[in-house]
């Protein structure tokens, strides 16, 4: 399972990680501070090598010190002695993807590498790359016989995987051709984040909470992944994705997923995944003449956030001046089972809210008998958990207490466990932890076909019914706000509210 005490975990085999778009901006920002805390951590091997290939003509010390760059920036100053340790592991080379001779300098790199050490090693080839070139790629690592091993040779793909349920087929499809499923890693950083794999150990490790967590105690759930940020420098990828695709399609779900499945009977990889799977199938299908009623679209317009002017999403670079292209999405879904019959679970997201914060409220249903006299219960509210994802950590329990005095007054109050507080510890990047099971050979965190598939399946009306009719009045909602209006009246009109991250600390 994750995170067994380093100690404990068998001895890994060497390895050459192979990133393929190594002069970008993921190997930069994500991969190279990743790697660097695993060597520090001992979660490498002790024979491992990185191989960056990319198209820009560069040397391995150019790599290194780009790497380097990329691992001071992102996580803090690297120490001499341990980055000294690390570079001489890094090499790169230079070459067109579609270019037979490229993978013939791979081959030959790889080879060396094993000749060194004295023995097979694992080669894991990490896609950091545009989608448009995925295609290339695999087929040219076919064809230069480099996926061969089914045993030692893994594929890292980062998302998106697919613009819509037919092409994220067509990828699947593609990358079977050369890597059997179990070879294929998907990743959703979202699965490596300390806060989202905890919500298995605190339903399935407490006895308490599992026999409340159905439809006879839970009103309804709300996912909501908020943030600060626009779409920065992202924009000609965002005006083909837009919320729903970029975070909806992929994190929210998973989210959902962990929150709405049957209890495992084993941490095996593939049971957590059909469990998972499991709920994806019982997501009610949405049709066309529905989606008005539960999905709402937004695009930020300019706005104040922290005393600074915020420009509209139409006005950021390589966005469209009259881009209908969706920044901020809200579903209600329902899943069809025996357990999670009727009740809705809202999710949003949107870049330029009010806040960064990524939070699951499980709202409780009211007591069945209000035995307390109306004066007492002035602020009285239903039982809520929140799972704090980022950027706080931890998990907050709403309960009723009796405010001290003589007179009988319930106030609301809460219990609050923090990761900082009670482990003394900073959490693991996500692409830490997740580039850690790669290496372990561990895919229990990653989407398998079906997942990716079952997810696009859900959320095809909503995308089939948004790109026929285009929004009218974006950009609909303040930069530094909580989305459009319509976002609330989605709540509303059942009788409900969003709860306004943040608030429940007050
Ligand atoms: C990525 C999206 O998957 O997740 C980005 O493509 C988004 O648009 C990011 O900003 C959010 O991740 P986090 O970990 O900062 O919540």
């Amino acid at each position: 399972m994750k995170n067994k005490p380093i100690s404990t975990k068998p001895k890994l085999s060497p390895v050459s990680i192979v990133i393929f778009g190594a002069t970008g901006d993921l190997a930069w920002r994500k991969l190279a501070p990743a790697l660097y805390n695993l060597l520090l951590s001992g979660q490498l091997p002790d024979h491992f090598a990185v191989i960056g290939i990319g198209r820009k003509n560069k040397s391995s010390d150019e790599f290194r010190s780009r790497l380097r760059d990329g691992a001071n920036n992102f996580r803090g100053r690297v120490d001499e002695k341990t980055w000294n340790k690390f570079s001489p592991n890094l090499s790169y080379i230079s070459g067109d993807y579609a270019d037979p001779t490229t993978y013939a300098a791979l081959d030959k790199q790889l080879k060396t590498h094993e000749k060194k050490w004295g023995g097979a090693a694992n080669h894991i080839f990490y896609l950091a790359t545009p989608p448009d070139i995925v295609e290339t790629i695999v087929k040219m690592i076919g064809k230069a016989n480099l996926a061969q091993d089914k045993q030692r040779v893994r594929i890292v793909v980062e998302k998106p995987f697919g613009h819509d349920l037919d092409s994220a087929v067509a990828l699947n499809a593609l990358l079977t051709t050369v890597f059997d499923e179990t070879q294929i890693y998907r990743i959703d950083h979202y699965m490596g984040k300390e806060t989202v794999q905890n919500i298995l150990a605190f339903r399935f490790a407490n006895a308490m909470f599992e026999p409340i967590w159905d439809r006879r105690y839970i009103d309804h759930v709300q996912i909501t992944v908020a943030e600060q940020i626009g779409v920065e420098h992202r924009g000609a990828y965002y005006e083909h994705a837009g919320a729903l695709r970029d975070m909806i399609q992929n994190h929210l779900i998973q989210i959902l997923t962990l929150i709405a499945m049957e209890p495992m009977v084993s941490f095996d990889a593939d049971e957590i995944r059909n469990k998972k799977v499991d709920v994806l199938r019982a997501i009610r299908p949405i049709s066309k003449e529905q989606v008005k009623e539960v999905a709402v679209r937004g695009q930020y317009g300019t706005g104040s956030m922290e005393g600074q002017k915020i420009p509209s999403y139409r006005s950021e670079s390589d966005v469209a001046r009259a881009s209908t292209v969706e920044t901020f999405a809200a579903i209600k879904l329902f899943v069809d089972t025996w357990r999670w019959q009727d009740v809705p679970f809202y999710l949003r997201t949107g870049k330029r809210l009010k806040t960064k914060a990524s939070e699951v409220v499980i709202q409780f249903r009211p007591v069945p008998h209000q035995s307390f006299p109306k004066t007492a219960a002035i602020a009285w509210q239903p039982n809520c958990l929140i799972i704090q994802i980022h950027p706080e950590e931890g998990i907050l329990l709403c309960f009723q207490a009796k405010q001290p005095g003589p007179t009988l007054h319930l106030s609301p109050v809460d219990m609050h466990f923090s990761y900082q507080e009670a482990f003394k510890t900073k959490s693991p990047e996500a692409y830490e932890a997740l580039l850690s099971d790669v290496i372990s050979g561990d895919a229990t965190l990653f989407m398998r076909a079906d997942q990716v598939e079952a997810s696009w399946a859900v959320l095809m009306p909503i995308l089939n019914e948004w790109k026929k009719s285009k929004p009218a009045g974006f950009p609909n909602y303040k930069s530094g706000t909580w989305g459009p209006k319509a976002a609330e009246a989605l709540i509303v009109r059942d009788g409900r509210n969003w709860l306004e991250p943040g608030l429940e600390d007050a």
